[in-house]
């Protein structure tokens, strides 16, 4: 596996690799990977010939007071991980090398952005668009490779790439769960023992939305006040949203609905740790 810090040398690996006829697969991550991250080369070393991971913790999707210092920065782990799940190259860049000191451009995304995460973490979808397009820039995949654990981050994505006529395909892969089914995510790691033991229900509450769609249930807004209600019950997760919302442009559904696919969305805060989850859902 080839790890290179810059753009330049990336580049020529990857038009290498074009030039040979082979499908190039990107799969974008801020490190400290887990088996979710995993899935994701996985799928990527299925899907394609040439595998690119990339490594960095981008400064300009965290907010102020937001856990950008305290990230977990594991790289020779990341890199172990990376080679045993299939990657060919792996690019590791400095944020020096990301951004320069006058760098003037951005990518902003519009009306998806602006609600649940988005309103919760203002400027944040613009870190993430920004650094993914330069990503992308430098890849040059044929196909990228996003969790569905972030759900409004990959419709972005996917939305930005039809926007701007981005040649490359976007693959969402899905949620990869502890065996109490708590998403997989890096900052898992920052939970206590305690807390640990109450963030199962996160996706106790998912079920539940699961199953009374299942069952008929055609109010959205009642599965909504459920999930609620569920996450509330240990009394330790302060629920920021829990709600159902059309998948496609996440607004809210609010009233009863029949024979329509929707996602139930929920980001909690538990201790110092924002943690969030969805599922999607069909009300029969
Ligand atoms: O999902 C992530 O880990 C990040 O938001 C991404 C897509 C790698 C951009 O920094």
């Amino acid at each position: 596996m080839i790890v290179e810090q810059l753009p330049e040398a990336v580049r020529s690996h990857v038009r290498e690799a074009k030039r040979q006829g082979r499908i190039v697969g990107c799969v974008p991550t801020m490190g400290a990977l887990h088996d979710g991250h995993c899935s994701l080369i996985e799928q990527a070393r299925r899907d394609c010939d040439f595998v690119v991971g990339t490594i960095f913790v981008n400064p300009t999707q965290f907010g102020p007071g937001e856990d950008f210092s305290r990230y977990p920065r594991t790289l020779e782990a990341d890199l172990d991980r990376c080679r045993a799940a299939g990657a060919d190259l792996v690019f590791t860049p400095a944020a020096s090398v990301m951004y320069q000191d006058d760098a003037d451009t951005v990518v902003v995304p519009g009306q998806l952005a602006t609600v649940l995460e988005g309103a919760i973490r203002p400027g944040h979808f613009s870190g993430v668009t920004t650094v993914v397009t330069k990503l992308f820039g430098i890849t040059e995949p044929d196909v990228a490779f996003f969790g569905q654990k972030d759900f409004q981050q990959q419709l972005i994505i996917r939305r930005m790439v039809r926007d701007l006529n981005l040649a490359v395909r976007i693959v969402t892969c899905p949620i990869i769960r502890e065996s109490d089914g708590l998403a997989m995510s890096s900052r898992n790691r920052y939970l206590t023992e305690t807390e640990r033991a109450v963030a199962g229900d996160i996706h106790q509450a998912l079920r539940e939305a699961i199953r009374l769609a299942d069952c008929g249930e055609c109010s959205a807004a009642e599965v909504a006040l459920q999930m609620r209600r569920r996450l509330e019950r240990s009394g330790q997760l302060q629920v920021q949203y829990a709600v159902v919302a059309n998948p496609e442009t996440l607004e809210e559904y609010q009233t009863e609905e029949r024979g329509i696919e929707a996602v139930a969305l929920i980001a909690v805060q538990l201790g110092s740790t924002r943690l969030i989850d969805n599922a999607l859902l069909r009300f029969g």
